[in-house]
């Protein structure tokens, strides 16, 4: 099985002053990751290495660059998910490590799903992550719009009126024994109630992956992902269709449904890439037949 990789760096109008930046991030990851899949590594673990570089990047809202919430603190969400055995591993409400990804991947290890907050901090300290400063994964971008949103009278996170995510993080990929794996990470929406947990950890809703269907992640509101259960849905429409027809079709029914905006990333199980996104732009980078690696925020070019 030739191996590939999908990354995204969220569905949104990306401002043309961090479009590079966008896309230099999703190529970053990739270049980390596909190595890795040609070295024979999982896609587990390939995974988990893009999604590292795209937390520690501070394009994205996900890891240090994060969106703040009404407290005007950040709080992380992350998952994991293996097509092989359906393992799967999450947190939410995580605020002092940079690269949740890494408690969700020992999540998975364990007989447990999901972890919360000072539970799931806990735990990592228990495994030997490294502990951040909640404050390093702050920056200028974050806290000057968090003081605008706050200066706004009656501001809601409501869909209708709120900004977009700003660049939550995914990836799936399948490795050489066409086992597929997925994971998603993310700040959440800005200026959230405390405590609110997106559809990014959420299993089936903002990650899914099953080596006998594919694998998705997704970006956007996560509320209405959560209500239509968005990445397993598009992984069951690869039962009927190919993969850019079930992406398609999965962003469709969440508008058609709960008039959702989001993006969604695809593989099938036979390593074909489906891409759509109901926003302006969705930055993500994939691998070519050709090895070299494809990077845009527009889902046709
Ligand atoms: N999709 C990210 C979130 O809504 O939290």
């Amino acid at each position: 099985m030739e191996p590939k990789i999908i990354v995204h760096g969220g569905a949104w109008t990306i401002p043309d002053d961090r479009k590079q930046a966008h896309l230099d991030g999703c190529r970053n990851a990739v270049e980390a990751a596909y190595p890795l899949l040609l070295q024979g590594a999982s896609a587990l673990d390939a995974v988990q290495a893009a999604i590292n570089v795209l937390e520690r990047d501070e394009t994205f809202d996900a890891g240090r660059g994060a969106v703040l919430n009404a407290d005007g603190q950040i709080e992380l969400d992350a998952s994991i998910m293996d097509g092989k055995d359906l393992n799967f591993g999450a947190v939410a409400g995580v605020r002092r490590f940079m690269t949740p990804v890494d408690i969700a991947r020992k999540v998975l290890e364990t007989e447990f799903c999901f972890l919360i907050g000072d539970g799931a901090e806990r735990f990592a300290r228990e495994q030997g992550l490294a502990e951040c400063d909640p404050r390093d994964l702050f920056v200028e971008r974050e806290l000057q719009l968090y003081e605008k949103l706050r200066s706004q009278d009656g501001y809601s996170t409501d869909q209708a009126f709120a900004p977009m995510p700003q660049g939550t993080v995914g990836a799936v990929a399948i490795d050489k024994d066409g086992n597929i794996a997925a994971s998603t990470s993310t700040g959440g929406t800005p200026y959230k109630m405390p405590g609110r947990v997106g559809d990014s950890p959420i299993c089936g809703a903002g990650v899914y992956a099953d080596n006998e269907l594919g694998g998705a992640s997704c970006t956007g509101f996560g509320e209405g992902v959560i209500r239509t259960l968005m990445c397993s849905k598009a992984c069951e429409y690869l039962a009927q269709q190919d993969a850019k027809g079930a992406a398609t079709e999965a962003i469709h029914m969440l508008y058609r449904r709960v008039s959702g905006h989001a993006g969604v990333i695809l593989l099938d199980k036979n390593g074909n890439y489906g891409i759509y996104h109901n926003t302006d732009h969705m930055a993500h980078a994939y691998v070519l037949p050709d090895g070299t690696i494809h990077t845009t925020v527009h889902m046709d070019d």
